[in-house]
């Protein structure tokens, strides 16, 4: 069923991109080394447009980097409404969407950059953490457009990738730097002596920060992903009205965990009588103005949640920075778009953070294309046995 699903997909990529013949056999192409960055007559260094693919989770993007920090496009297409309404991604569905969607959004990606195959440095594909399914779409999508038309391919992490969502545009950002990977899946701490040299700190024992801000969403009745709608619920709420205590880890202080608060959160509905008020709002199908079907005490309990979730981070952020004497603190993943994690970070700690522009904490293919290019300029290129990399770490 796979392999025919491939089969097809590679004779879309045929057509769609008018690909009749691979172009050269091997790695190189002829008349030209894309071992360097190209240079001019004058030897002044040539635009070198990467063409990023993510295929991680639940969202197909592409994007067209030059020199790994100009956006020439960005496009993602979410599959929200399919997944929404299950409470969190169906791996299987999500495969099937990222097989209608890849080559319509790499097409569009693209056109919006005024740039074709022909002119491209390089294909750089998330090769993982992720779901397998999901990876596998944009592997071999990238394998097949780098194959028939003789360009190399470039494998990267998806955690690589969201550090440099934040790397890209903020070039004096200075070295050693603390990176918090903050998503759905990642809750990580890590060094990052220069871009490519990072050493894992810490990181969530059990439930991803974003996972767990899903889970009490979820729980509560409100829709998916959990994160923006409490963030933005927490605002109406006092922060201080439940007393949730941190987690104290024993081994690795710089460690996290978040299930224990999430069972923390779960015994505080069920000994507030809440079941009735969470099956009225789960019966709401379009997403409401959930203001305005929260009651106070709940919008305490959000408040409260987050608040104890960003103490969480923060505490950790802070000692990890004071240990390995870092210069500046990245922020990265979906978490990053956190209002009250924005607000609390530096007034919190007096450390100098960045946090991802609009648009790029979310998953997205710039930040793919990104991450490869000082890959492209190290001549680090992936084989044709590329695989999707379910587990992959980053050190
Ligand atoms: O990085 P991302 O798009 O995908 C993964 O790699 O996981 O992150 C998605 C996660 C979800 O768990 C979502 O609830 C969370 O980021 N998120 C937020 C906010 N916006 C997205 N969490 C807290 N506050 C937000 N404003
Ligand atoms: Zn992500």
């Amino acid at each position: 069923m796979r392999d025919e699903l491939f089969r097809k997909l590679i004779i879309e990529v045929r057509d769609l991109h008018n690909v009749f013949e691979p172009r050269t056999t091997g790695t190189q192409r002829p008349g030209r080394s894309y071992l360097t960055p190209r240079t001019t007559g004058t030897q002044r260094p040539v635009r070198s447009f990467i063409l990023g693919i993510e295929t991680s989770c639940d969202e197909t993007a592409a994007a067209v980097v030059e020199n790994g920090s100009r956006i020439r496009s960005s496009i993602v297409a979410s599959q929200l409404d399919v997944h929404s309404k299950y409470g969190g991604v169906v791996p299987e569905l999500a495969s099937r969407e990222h097989l209608r969607a890849i080559v319509p959004v790499v097409r569009q990606a693209l056109e919006e950059a005024q740039a074709d195959l022909d002119t491209l440095a390089a294909i750089a594909v998330t090769a993982g953490p992720g779901l397998v399914g999901s990876l596998l779409v944009g592997v071999t999508y990238a394998k097949a457009l780098c194959f028939a038309r003789g360009l190399p391919l470039i494998a990267v992490n998806h955690v690589e990738g969201h550090i440099h969502s934040v790397l890209l545009d903020n070039p004096e950002l200075q070295f050693p730097a603390l990176a918090l990977v903050v998503s759905g899946g990642h809750t990580h701490l890590f060094e990052v002596r220069e871009p490519g040299d990072y050493r894992l700190l810490g990181k969530t024992r059990d439930d991803a920060a974003g996972e767990a801000y899903d889970k009490v969403a979820k729980l509560l009745g409100f829709g998916y992903p959990g994160g923006p709608i409490i963030d933005k619920l927490a605002s109406h709420g006092n922060p201080r009205a439940v007393k949730f205590t941190l987690a104290k880890m024993k081994g690795n202080e710089l460690d996290f965990s978040f299930s224990g608060l999430k069972t923390a959160v779960l015994r505080w509905t069920e000994q507030h009588d809440m079941a009735e008020e969470i099956a009225r709002r789960k019966q709401l199908r379009n997403p409401p103005d959930w203001l305005a079907v929260t009651p106070q005490a709940t919008l305490d309990l959000l408040a409260s949640f987050q608040y104890t979730v960003i103490e969480e981070l923060l505490r950790r952020a802070s000692a990890a920075a004071e240990q390995i004497g870092a210069e500046s603190v990245i922020v990265a993943g979906g978490v990053a778009c956190n209002a009250g994690l924005r607000k609390q970070a530096e007034q919190q700690t007096g450390l100098r953070f960045y946090f991802p522009s609009a648009g790029l904490a979310t998953d997205n293919a710039a930040m793919i294309a990104a991450a490869a290019f000082p890959k492209f300029r190290r001549q680090e290129f992936a084989g044709f046995d590329l695989k999707a990399q379910a587990g992959l770490s980053l050190v």
